[in-house]
């Protein structure tokens, strides 16, 4: 079955409203769904505009729908302020922030009650990379923060799979070598939750893509789409993608 590719954009800690508001009025006409995850703080600024087909999204949340944390956003507020999907244990925050799958599990549970469509990240670091442990990472990562999530939701899920190494470092995967590793994943998605879901799940690749070598990468049987960290942050550059992939006339 074909898809069509998806492009996400995740700006990180960058942009303010004004800056969000004149990147995505610059976008040409979408000819289907682009997705970009952008500061809280530029939310409700941006889905006001109604850009059509351009769905925005936050990049992290709390698990639980209110309560006594502060300085946090559960999905409840996030969906409030319009936003329509949420990336989830990305490695920066698995990192900087001591995020475990169980937490990421309960974020994504949290997610999919408030109908956003969560977006989970999975990845190796160089070392485990190294010692032959991508495969057994990647399926605990997988395993444990999927844990007791049904067939119907994960459907609708993405996951990306995002080699630490590759993050931010200009060094990205070969094409070739994400294929292989997206192609074990969708078998392992087979064997626990079915062939439905493993065809209809989406997974992106991300780290380091650009105009350069998005192509490659999408045209890869088991890479359904991109996540894009550093050529999303520059209108041009997104837009260059949306149109490798053809989701802008060219
Ligand atoms: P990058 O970031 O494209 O700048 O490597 C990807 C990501 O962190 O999602």
């Amino acid at each position: 079955m074909s898809k069509e590719i998806r492009v996400v954009g995740n700006w990180k800690m960058n942009k303010k409203v004004g800056e969000t508001l004149s990147f995505i009025q610059s976008l040409p006409p979408l000819l289907k769904v682009a997705y970009l995850a952008i500061p809280y703080t530029a939310i409700y600024a941006a889905c006001a505009q109604k850009i059509p087909l351009l769905a925005i999204g936050a990049q992290n949340m709390h698990d639980d729908p209110f309560g006594p944390y502060t300085g946090e956003i559960s999905g409840e507020m996030l969906r409030d302020i319009g936003a329509e999907f949420v990336i989830l244990g990305h490695s920066e925050r698995r990192h900087y922030f001591n995020e475990t799958n169980d937490f990421i599990n309960r974020k994504i549970k949290h997610a999919l009650v408030t109908n956003l469509v969560p977006i989970l990240c999975i990845g190796e670091t160089a070392l485990e990379r190294d010692n032959n442990q991508t495969l057994e990472v990647l399926t605990k990562q997988l395993s444990e923060s999927l844990f007791e999530i049904e067939s119907a939701h994960l459907e609708a899920m993405m996951i990306a799979y995002e080699p630490v190494w590759a993050i931010g470092t200009g060094k990205p995967a070969t094409a070739q070598m994400a294929q292989k590793t997206h192609f074990e994943l969708r078998k392992l998605i087979n064997q626990q939750w079915g062939p439905q879901v493993a065809e209809k799940i989406y997974i992106l690749y991300g780290g380091s893509i650009s105009a350069d070598n998005i192509a490659d990468f999408v045209k890869q049987p088991d890479i359904d789409g991109v996540l894009v960290g550093g050529a999303s942050l520059n209108s041009a550059s997104f837009t260059q993608l949306l149109q490798i992939v053809g989701n802008i006339k060219t």
